[in-house]
């Protein structure tokens, strides 16, 4: 059967859709004669999508994630349109860097991790707006230099007051430096100027620890100021008319959801001795995952709908007995082998790894979730290092 033709949003000419362009815009799909009318459309959704005025203040600047995924993202979304033009960027670390240096080392950065060529002018643009606070995350001096560098980007770069905090540290240093911001003032939000305060995984390394976070974070900033993170994830499945009928227990009988990556521990020993898999990746990447495909679709897209079917959705997972957990979950470690004709150390030789490490890299669980979409559809989660 022929689909019916669409109409071009840009220029009302008739389309077919089979073989338009097309883009998605709040979950429905355009379609172009083309690629002017498709480059108005994408122009005229990043405007009405960016962001307004504000600072970025990144803790751990000096980071690997920082390097590798922050900054290049920032950079995609100035080179997109979604950032305001009102944006500053203002690197915070323990590392005794000066503004040159940042400047320096986001620079190389770029070279080394963006996703995309990087016209010179952006990036001078996007330099000009960096500045770095050099200072230890428990000492208030630290948040007095900060204080100022934010009222002088907000002078030369009319942020408008707002910030952003993004704790790219170790969780260690989450609730200290969520306290020294709400201490010195930092997170206070006179209407329309807002605050808010973005998390990395892992969000304690147990129930308990995840549990005193929360209590931590609850007594210096409000629930809609807090923005728990995990970098990885994307929402492909809402509004997708074919998808969505047959998204259910009666059409599906089991699910695997699999994480293989081929690269170990890439030096984050002193890290992963602390984590392993379970804690790494399956109850932070594969769990949200896990919810934004199974979730009731939101009334809207916006964080409190999504995070509020997430909720609903994790609720329901059914939690294994004890004795169950034997049966139900594996965890294993890799050894020496070969990956694409180059040996590969086992995770035990890795440097760092203390001897006869039991530390799982790989991690595999079967879950239930116990609602009327799933009930009986068993859902099959792995994840592991060195595996592909
Ligand atoms: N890298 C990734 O792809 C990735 C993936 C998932 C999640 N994450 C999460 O994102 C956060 C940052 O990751 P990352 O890989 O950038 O971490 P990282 O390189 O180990 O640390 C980031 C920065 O935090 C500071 N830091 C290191 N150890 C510290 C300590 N013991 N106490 C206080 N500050 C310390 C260091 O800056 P200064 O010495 O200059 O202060 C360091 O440059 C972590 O929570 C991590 O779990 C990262």
């Amino acid at each position: 059967m022929t689909p019916p033709m669409k109409r071009d949003p840009i220029c009302g000419m008739t389309v077919n859709p089979a073989t338009a362009l097309h883009a998605e815009r709040d979950g429905e799909t355009h379609f172009f004669c083309g690629d002017d009318c498709l480059q108005q459309f994408l122009n005229a959704t990043a405007a009405s999508q960016r962001a307004g005025p504000c600072v970025i203040v990144i803790f751990g600047a000096s980071g690997d994630l920082t390097k590798r995924k922050l900054l290049p993202a920032l950079c995609n979304l100035v080179a997109g349109g979604l950032l305001s033009e009102d944006f500053a960027i203002i690197g915070v670390g323990r590392t005794e860097w000066s503004g040159n240096d940042f400047r320096q080392q986001m620079r190389e950065a770029i070279a080394e991790f963006a996703t995309q060529k990087m016209d010179p002018a952006l990036w001078t643009n996007i330099e000009q707006r960096m500045r770095y606070c050099s200072g230890s995350y428990t000492d208030p001096e630290t948040y007095q230099r900060l204080s100022t560098m934010l009222e002088e980007s907000n002078a030369k770069q009319h942020t408008s007051g707002n910030a952003l905090f993004y704790l790219s540290v170790p969780p260690i240093s989450f609730a200290p430096i969520a306290q020294q911001l709400h201490a010195s003032g930092l997170l206070k939000e006179v209407p329309p100027v807002w605050r808010r305060l973005v998390i990395e995984k892992p969000f304690g390394h147990d129930l308990a620890s995840a549990r005193e976070l929360n209590a931590t974070l609850s007594a210096s900033l409000a629930e809609s100021q807090i923005f728990r993170i995990d970098h990885y994830l994307l929402v492909f499945r809402l509004g997708n008319s074919m998808i969505e009928p047959v998204w259910n227990r009666t059409f599906i009988d089991h699910v695997e959801i699999t994480a293989a990556e081929s690269i170990g521990i890439e030096g984050r020993a002193a890290f992963y001795e602390t984590a392993g898999a379970f804690r790494d990746m399956m109850q932070t990447h594969m769990l949200m995952l896990l919810a934004l495909i199974t979730m009731e679709p939101p009334a809207s897209l916006s964080g409190e709908a999504v995070r509020n079917e997430k909720a609903k959705l994790l609720e329901a997972i059914r939690i294994p007995k004890p004795e169950d957990v034997m049966r139900d979950t594996v965890r294993g470690q890799y050894g020496p082998g070969e990956i694409a004709g180059k040996p590969i150390d086992g995770y035990a030789e890795e440097p760092g790894v203390s001897l006869g490490s039991t530390v799982e890299t790989f991690a595999a669980a079967k879950l239930w979730i116990d609602n009327w979409r799933w009930a009986g559809v068993p859902f099959y989660l792995r994840t592991g290092k060195r595996l592909a």
